[in-house]
């Protein structure tokens, strides 16, 4: 009986100190730790709000929903301006940033990418009365509006001679297009076909030659690599699973190849 009993202490305590073990207690803190995500909410159909509704929607909201469904961790969306993204980062207030950013050697430097989530290009468009801008070339010396502190900015800086109008969303750069403040947008392909095809954009004419071929990664500190590698393996389950699919037929109305 006595020997039966010490066992018995001796299996609690093991079954304690297994219980409290290092890695099952970080384990389970990371389950139930929201996701901190900021997007900026004003890129359709990225990330936008809808008239109609309060809610923040898009790809990227579906896409990281998605993902932190796969981490078994809530997502809390933060909205903030698209150039306040990298600065939010830092300032590790947000574990995550995706807002269509496009992977940059640029950015690398200062950031952490999970893999490319989306392949897109910059792509200019016009009034459809004009008909002399066709090309990169013909950009010289015009009045171009862009998004701030987008890849688009940084095309647009080495144009000769143009003269920029940086505004803080593309539906402003669309306003000032309309209104014939400036005579070309740039912005990326996807957002203008989503804009275009929504009426949100009208009487305007998109450049089918792109600019640029890139891709969008979600964005954190350069010192999350075990988060951005769960990112990475949820991005592949969801991947896997045929729910990115879902996703991108219901923002896009296709399957991806
Ligand atoms: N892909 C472009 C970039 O990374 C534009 C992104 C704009 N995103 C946004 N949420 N407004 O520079």
């Amino acid at each position: 009986m006595k020997i039966f009993t010490k066992l018995l202490a001796i299996l609690s305590i093991c079954i304690f100190f297994t219980g409290c073990g290092d890695e099952s207690k970080s384990e389970s803190e990371v389950k139930v730790e929201p996701l901190k995500v900021g997007a900026s909410i004003a890129f359709p159909p990225f990330g936008f709000k809808d008239d109609s509704s309060r809610d923040y929607q898009g790809f990227d909201i579906d896409l990281i929903r998605a993902i932190g469904r796969e981490l078994g961790r809530p997502v809390q969306l933060s909205s903030i301006s698209f150039d306040g993204l990298v600065p939010t980062i830092q300032s590790k207030n947000i574990d995550l940033a995706i807002s269509g950013i496009t992977i940059t050697d640029e950015r690398k430097k200062s950031l952490l990418f999970s893999d490319p989530y989306f392949e897109s290009g910059l792509q200019i468009v016009v009034r459809d009365d004009n008909t002399s801008i066709n090309s990169l070339e013909d950009l010289k010396g015009k009045r171009i509006a862009v998004q701030i502190g987008t890849t688009s900015d940084a095309q647009a800086q080495q144009i000769e001679d143009a003269i920029l109008t940086k505004l803080d969303t593309p539906v402003e750069c669309f306003e000032e297009l309309a209104k014939n403040q400036v005579d070309a947008v740039i912005n990326d392909r996807p957002s203008n076909a989503f804009m275009l095809a929504r009426g949100q954009i009208a009487n305007v004419r998109m450049i089918q030659e792109l600019l640029t071929y890139e891709e969008y990664g979600i964005a954190a500190m350069p010192d999350r690599a075990e988060l951005i590698q769960q990112i990475n393996d949820a991005l592949k389950k969801v991947r896997d699973s045929g729910e990115y699919y879902r996703i991108y037929a219901k923002w896009f109305g296709e399957q991806k190849d």
